[in-house]
């Protein structure tokens, strides 16, 4: 079942690249405690991805961290190699933080799998946007596959 507002994140083990090399980092390490504006999207260097939804919360981190935002956070069904490479791609310093669901884990606990197996992408994430509040979902947007409207940074700030 797809995770819902008034849930708590579920708990999941993921991966972030940092400058010494991959490290695994919690959900109780990314949410607690915290305000966390958290995008997931089908796929590292794919075209929407990386030509509107992520450089949206790029260009959109400062007036979210302004309202009350303390982390903004990428997810993606991608290894942390991919993902360490696609945030210096896109030059997100220090603005978003991507982080690889390389096994899914996260993207399965919180039912929001995409299936892009006839595609050649395999399992998947779908474009979902939400505001975590010390671990449970304030809001939530979902875009159908093949879509990019309502999950937007600027959507989220209107929700802030
Ligand atoms: C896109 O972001 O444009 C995209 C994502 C997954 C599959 C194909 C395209």
């Amino acid at each position: 079942m797809t995770i819902q507002v008034g849930d708590s994140i579920p708990s999941a083990t993921l991966n972030i690249m940092t400058a010494d090399g991959p490290s695994a980092i919690t959900t109780d390490d990314i949410f607690k405690g915290k305000t966390v504006a958290l995008f997931g999207l089908p796929g590292a260097f794919t075209p929407t991805c990386s030509a509107q939804h992520l450089p949206g919360f790029v260009a959109n981190a400062d007036a979210l961290k302004a309202k009350g935002v303390d982390s903004i956070v990428c997810l993606a069904v991608n290894d942390v190699f991919v993902m360490g490479a696609w945030g210096k791609d896109q030059n997100v310093g220090d603005k978003v933080t991507l982080v690889a669901d390389g096994s899914a884990a996260f993207t399965k606990a919180a039912g929001l799998e995409l299936d892009l197996i006839e595609r050649g992408l395999g399992l998947r994430c779908q474009r979902f946007s939400m505001v975590v509040d010390d671990g449970v979902v304030k809001s939530l947007n979902i875009d159908p596959a093949g879509t990019f409207e309502a999950t937007s940074a600027e959507k989220i700030l209107e929700q802030l």
